[in-house]
């Protein structure tokens, strides 16, 4: 197969995992699931959501690398080219559609909380966290998601961001910064689990994050657990089906998205053991929602010597590795506006982001303006968030699945995934052709109390 990518070749697979990595870690990470564990009653949500990464994330993640690889464009593109190649019904290009619009969706919000990081350089930098309790750290967070007019700028500084690095491409753009940046912020966790070791709750926050109580999870968790899995590895939207396509022919699938999926989880397992014990020593609730971290992290920084500089630092990190993710969520679109409209990246860039950044000021409302309207008991953000993660990606990844192993020849997917027919084939097989379909099946019907 020498299909070639126009939109050029990552040098290695190490750049490839850099990259997915860089997609993979991010907000959902740090941001979200802590706040989505402590809304779900802590362990029982952590099995669950690990259970999704190893059963249903590694193998879809398998399969979209696959697709992308196989087809070397956009993912609206590559999916014409192979249901076409694979004699399959051409309607499933609208799989990646729904990629793109969930794409947009998901970077409407995104973008709103990264504001929050970049708001929160400048608080730590300026000392505002030194010495504050927890209710005073509550008040500074409150204040900031208060005003429409602070939210909109964090937010479109940060769409800026996105586009400038999108326009120049993803390769160049954040290359070179995620090289360095990724393991700084695992060592800025690794201290932050420091500290949360030098409080008295410590063992109290590890029992909440693995001690499991299914007493505590009802259908909806489950459904979030799987949702928060699938939004974590970048999953089910295209993003890493783009960035598959530009992975060089020889590098291993199997291996690569194993290492990807090991790092995203590492990172998340280790923000959860960080800000656990800082909730409990503070007599905070962990069921406080979106705002978790930006009111228990910057507690320890107000109190730990250097607190100031690691404070900075953290936040820049985060916005960073905010950045890396926000740059995947829009490339499918991009990519396809220059193979098909013809235009050239910069162009590309400013549409989509103006577009982003316009559906971006529904979530902004929502924690202020608008806080009051409710859809389907929602505001827009929890709304979109829900949408998103828990149906939009879960379908997504559950039908890239089922093209991977159903609609692609076995002998094309062996032929692609290039670790043989053997014991490693069969079990991806299998993992795809049912356990997916059925496990994410299940879980839908579930949560809509149709079992
Ligand atoms: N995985 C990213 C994160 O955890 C978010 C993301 C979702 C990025 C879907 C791309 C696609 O922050």
């Amino acid at each position: 197969m020498a299909r070639k990518s126009i939109h050029g070749e990552w040098s290695s697979r190490w750049i490839f995992i850099l990259a997915a990595t860089g997609s993979a870690v991010g907000l959902g990470n740090i941001w979200k699931f802590p706040y989505m564990a402590g809304e779900n009653g802590g362990g029982a949500f952590v099995l669950i959501y690990l259970a999704c990464i190893v059963l249903l994330g590694i193998p879809v993640m398998m399969a979209e690398v696959l697709i992308g690889r196989r087809g070397r464009q956009s993912p609206v593109n590559t999916m014409i080219t192979i249901a076409k190649e694979e004699g399959a019904n051409k309607h499933w290009v609208w799989l990646g559609w729904s990629g793109v619009v969930a794409g947009f969706l998901i970077l409407s919000y995104y973008s709103v909380i990264a504001g929050w990081t970049l708001a929160y350089i400048l608080e730590s930098a300026s000392g505002t966290f030194a010495g504050l309790d927890g209710d005073a750290v509550g008040e500074v967070f409150n204040t900031l998601i208060a005003s429409p007019g602070q939210l909109i700028f964090w937010h479109s500084l940060f769409m800026l961001l996105t586009m400038i690095v999108v326009a120049r491409g993803v390769k160049e753009g954040l290359e070179k910064a995620i090289r360095f940046l990724m393991p700084a912020l695992f060592i800025l966790l690794i201290i932050m689990v420091g500290y949360a070791l030098s409080t008295d709750s410590f063992v109290k926050g590890l029992s909440f994050l693995f001690t499991p109580d299914f007493s505590k999870i009802t259908a909806e968790g489950i459904l979030k657990a799987m949702g928060q899995a699938f939004f974590t590895l970048s999953l089910g939207m295209g993003a890493i089906m783009i960035y598959g396509s530009y992975m060089p022919h020889d590098a291993s699938i199997a291996r690569t998205s194993f290492t990807v999926a090991m790092a995203d989880t590492g990172v998340a397992l280790l923000a959860g053991i960080a800000i656990f014990p800082i909730v409990f020593a503070n007599g905070l609730e962990p069921g406080a929602g979106p705002g978790l971290v930006f009111v228990t992290l910057p507690i320890a920084f107000g109190q730990m010597p250097g607190g100031v500089f690691f404070g900075t630092v953290f936040f820049v990190l985060l916005t960073f590795a905010a950045w890396s993710s926000s740059i995947s969520l829009i490339e499918p679109f991009v990519a396809w506006l220059v193979e098909n409209k013809g235009m050239t990246r910069n162009h590309a860039s400013i549409l989509s982001g103006i577009i982003t950044w316009v559906v971006g000021l529904g979530t902004v409302f929502s924690f202020n303006l608008w806080s009051d309207v409710k859809i389907f008991d929602k505001t827009f953000f929890d709304l979109l968030d829900f949408l998103t993660s828990n149906i939009m990606l879960p379908l997504g990844g559950l039908l890239i699945g089922i093209f991977a192993a159903w609609i692609i020849k076995q002998q094309s997917s062996i032929e692609e995934l290039g670790m043989g027919d053997g014991p490693a084939y069969q079990i991806w097989s299998l993992l795809v052709r049912y356990v997916t379909p059925i496990g994410v099946g299940l879980i839908f019907l579930k949560s809509v109390g149709a079992i």
